[in-house]
């Protein structure tokens, strides 16, 4: 999955038209059974880790299939050097506010390091904790053929399990660091894949193993697989959200890119409220600020936003669509467009305006 700027994917992921937006299933609820089908139909499933009410409301609006409450809280929100030392408690102290805020998401909160592993008996207790304590929807777990015993029987007390295959990171001490996985033991994974799936689970996620092997057990099993670095050919994608804004500077997994590094200076942005009052305060102030800068550079998010304010005061604007080039390096296409010579480049959100100058 390739991300741009922090605030270019945050303005996407705003305007609710990115490619992790799949209509139809937006104002859905997301269910085990919608994922199946969503493979079924060769509909790809958006997940996102979340670990806040807030943060969930806003993932749950833009319709981001799947919130995962992932131990990778341990990493990113509690400042561990790893997932081992993550609880119980704070898996259930980050999915209860997480479930709150997702009206439409299927909520999936990780099982903690030896919260699982011991017995059959602690792994339905503490799933079912999640769940009734959590209100999560799944839980998720991490091993393949090792945990199938443990994943036959969270399943057969009515709870929906997502497994985890390849770099497994509760097991980092075993693998002696981040390390793609797969690429010696290929056979092995796919028959752990196969395995899971027969013991119950509703999806895997696949993370860090070759494309070409993640793609091999997409065709073979008929749960959805859930890739993280682990190429396109996956039913779906999983990013950890701070790695996806660039908001985590501790470690950089070598599969999220960022295109664009575009920092804008505060006092090149007007915020506004969307009002068309505003809007067309914004389009004045940011076509008269600089001298023979009077055009208007307007980053559609997918379908052409109504450049109306425009024609009213009379300005010239020119336009280039952000998603229809999603994935491509915009540093390739973009200084045609911004280097015109007197262009002002503007970003659309839901939220409102914000404009900018280009020196
Ligand atoms: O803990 C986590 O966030 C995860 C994802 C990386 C899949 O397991």
């Amino acid at each position: 999955m390739h991300v741009v700027s922090t605030r270019t994917y945050v303005h996407f992921f705003i305007a609710g038209r990115s490619r992790f937006v799949r209509r139809g299933t937006v104002g859905m609820k997301n269910t085990v059974a919608t994922f199946q089908e969503m493979k079924q139909k060769g509909k790809k499933i958006s997940m996102l880790t979340c670990y806040d009410y807030s943060t969930a409301k806003l993932m749950d609006e833009a319709g981001v299939n799947s919130l995962l409450i992932g131990d990778s809280l341990g990493n990113v929100i509690l400042g561990y050097e790893d997932t081992l030392s993550v609880t119980m408690e704070d898996m259930i102290h980050h999915t209860a506010p997480v479930a709150r805020g997702a009206k439409n998401a299927l909520v999936i909160a990780d099982m903690p390091f030896m919260s699982y592993q011991a017995s059959v008996y602690d792994a339905v207790t503490n799933a079912g904790r999640l769940m009734k304590e959590g209100r999560a929807n799944a839980v998720k777990l991490e091993g393949g053929a090792a945990v199938c015993e443990q994943i036959r029987a969270i399943v057969d007390a009515g709870i929906p399990v997502c497994a985890h295959l390849g770099l497994t990171p509760q097991s980092i001490n075993a693998f002696g660091g981040h390390k793609v996985q797969g690429k010696s033991a290929a056979r092995e994974i796919l028959e752990d894949a196969k395995r899971i799936e027969e013991a119950g689970a509703f999806a895997v996620v696949l993370e860090c193993i070759p494309a070409d092997l993640a793609r091999k057990i997409s065709e073979t099993i008929s749960i959805p697989t859930i890739g993280i670095g682990a190429g396109p050919g996956c039913d779906g994608q999983v990013l950890v959200y701070q790695d996806m804004l660039a908001l985590f500077s501790d470690f950089k997994p070598k599969f999220v890119k960022n295109f664009v590094d575009i920092d804008i200076k505060p006092e090149g942005i007007i915020p506004t409220v969307g009002s068309m009052q505003a809007c067309f305060a914004a389009f004045m102030a940011v076509t008269e600020c600089k001298k023979g800068k009077d055009t208007v550079l307007f980053i559609d998010p997918g379908f052409p936003v109504q450049k109306t304010q425009m024609q009213v005061i009379g300005k010239p604007f020119e336009s280039f669509d952000g998603a229809k080039n999603y994935g491509r390096n915009w540093k390739n296409i973009f200084p045609r467009e911004i280097s015109l010579p007197s262009c002002t480049a503007t970003r659309i959100t839901r939220l409102g305006y914000v404009s900018r100058t280009r020196n």
